[in-house]
C-alpha cells in the first residue's frame, strides 16, 4: 500500500525535531511541530503547484529549500527526480536529516550550492520551484538566467513570495524589518553596520576607527567587490558614486533581507529571457480544520483571489507561472 505522504511527512517532522537543536528550524516549523495536521497546507500548494507542471515532469528543483519541508513534499508526490539546493551549510544540514527520515527510493537529493550558479546541466530539469527564496537571493537576473539554462524548453517555473511592492499594508512592516537589521541585528546576525565594519577594518587597517565608523554607516546595501570599491572612494574622495541596487542585505554574502519586487518588472523580465508568464491570482493555503476565524480568512482569501488584480494592494503575495518557450 502506498504510504499517506501527511503521514510520512508527520513522521519525518517528529523523528527529526528531537534530532535538530537549531532554534531556526523550530521556529520555521513551528507551526508543523505543534499542529501536525497543518502538514495539509504543505501538501495542497505542492499538489497546486504540480498541477500547473508540463505533463509527464519528471525532474523538479526546489531553488533556496531551507530546512526542505517542501522538497520532501515535492519527492512524495512527484514521480521522478527532485532536488532542493540551499547555500546555507547549516539548513542543509539539517535539511539532510529531515530527509533521511524518508525511505531512500522518494528521498529527495539536498544539495548545497548558489541559485546563481546552479550545479545542473543545461536543460535537464521540468520545474523549478522558487519558493519565498526569490526576495533573498543576493541578484534576481543570474538567478533567473540560471533557471532559464537549467530548463528544458516547455519547462516550468514557479516563482512564490511574500513580497509584493505594490502592497501598501506591508511597508510600515518592512521598514521597520530593514532599520531593526542595519542598526541593530537580526535574531541570527549581528547588525548590518557593525558587519560592515569588521570588514572595512580589515580592509582598510591604516584607516582611523572614526572614519572607518563614517564609511561603515555610508555603504548601507553594498557587498563583495562593489563593499570594497565604494569604501576606497569615500577614504579617498569623501564620496561615492557606487549606489547598492538594494539596501537591505548581508555585508558578507549579499543575502537579502526580504526585497520587494513588483510582478510587472518581473513578469517582463521573465518576457525578455524567453519566457510566456502568467501571474496567478494569489492562493492561500490554510490548515483544513473548521473554526469561524479560519473561515472568514477562506472567505477572505477567496474574494482577494478572485477580484485579482484588482487585489493586488492589499495582498503581499506573488505567485508566477513562467513557461520556457522554444522545442
Ligand atoms: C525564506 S527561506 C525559504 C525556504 C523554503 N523555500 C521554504 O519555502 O520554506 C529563503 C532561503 O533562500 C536561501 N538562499 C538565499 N540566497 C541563496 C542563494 N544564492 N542560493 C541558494 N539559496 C539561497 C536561504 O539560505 C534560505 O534558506
Amino acid at each position: 500500500m502506498t504510504p499517506d505522504p501527511a503521514a510520512v511527512l508527520q513522521d519525518a517532522l517528529a523523528e527529526t525535531r528531537t534530532r535538530v537543536r537549531s532554534p531556526q528550524f523550530h521556529k520555521e516549523y513551528r507551526l508543523f511541530l505543534d499542529r501536525p495536521a497543518a502538514i495539509s497546507i504543505v501538501l495542497d500548494e505542492v499538489r497546486y503547484v504540480l498541477g500547473l507542471a508540463p505533463r509527464g515532469a519528471a525532474a523538479l528543483l526546489d531553488v533556496g529549500c531551507g530546512y526542505g519541508l517542501f522538497t520532501l513534499a515535492y519527492s512524495l508526490l512527484l514521480p521522478g527526480r527532485v532536488v532542493g539546493i540551499d547555500w546555507a551549510h547549516a539548513k542543509i544540514a539539517d535539511g539532510r536529516v529531515l530527509a533521511a527520515s524518508l525511505a531512500p527510493q522518494v528521498r529527495p537529493r539536498i544539495v548545497q550550492g548558489d541559485a546563481m550558479r546552479l550545479p545542473f546541466r543545461s536543460s535537464s530539469l521540468d520545474v523549478a520551484v522558487v519558493r519565498e527564496s526569490i526576495s533573498h537571493i543576493p541578484e534576481v537576473e543570474p538567478l533567473l538566467e540560471e533557471i532559464r539554462r537549467t530548463l528544458r524548453p516547455g519547462g516550468t517555473v514557479f516563482i512564490k513570495d511574500f513580497n509584493n511592492e505594490a502592497c501598501l499594508l506591508e511597508k510600515n512592516r518592512l521598514l521597520r524589518l530593514w532599520n531593526e537589521a542595519e542598526w541593530r541585528g537580526t535574531a541570527d546576525a549581528a547588525a548590518y553596520v557593525e558587519a560592515r565594519l569588521g570588514l572595512l577594518k580589515r580592509e582598510f587597517p591604516s584607516e582611523s576607527p572614526d572614519r572607518l565608523r563614517w564609511v561603515a554607516r555610508r555603504t548601507r546595501g553594498l557587498y563583495g567587490a562593489r563593499l570594497r570599491d565604494a569604501s576606497a572612494q569615500l577614504f579617498r574622495d569623501g564620496r561615492t558614486d557606487i549606489e547598492p541596487a538594494f539596501h537591505c542585505r548581508c555585508p558578507y554574502t549579499g543575502y537579502a533581507l526580504e526585497r520587494p519586487f513588483s510582478p510587472a518588472r518581473l513578469t517582463s523580465h521573465l518576457r525578455r529571457l524567453g519566457f510566456s508568464v502568467r501571474v496567478l491570482p494569489p492562493r492561500h493555503f490554510r490548515p483544513h480544520e473548521s473554526g469561524w476565524k479560519r473561515n472568514l480568512a477562506r472567505l477572505l482569501d477567496s474574494c482577494v483571489e478572485t477580484l485579482y488584480p484588482l487585489t493586488s494592494p492589499v495582498t503581499s503575495l506573488i505567485q508566477i507561472l513562467a513557461l520556457k518557450r522554444g522545442t
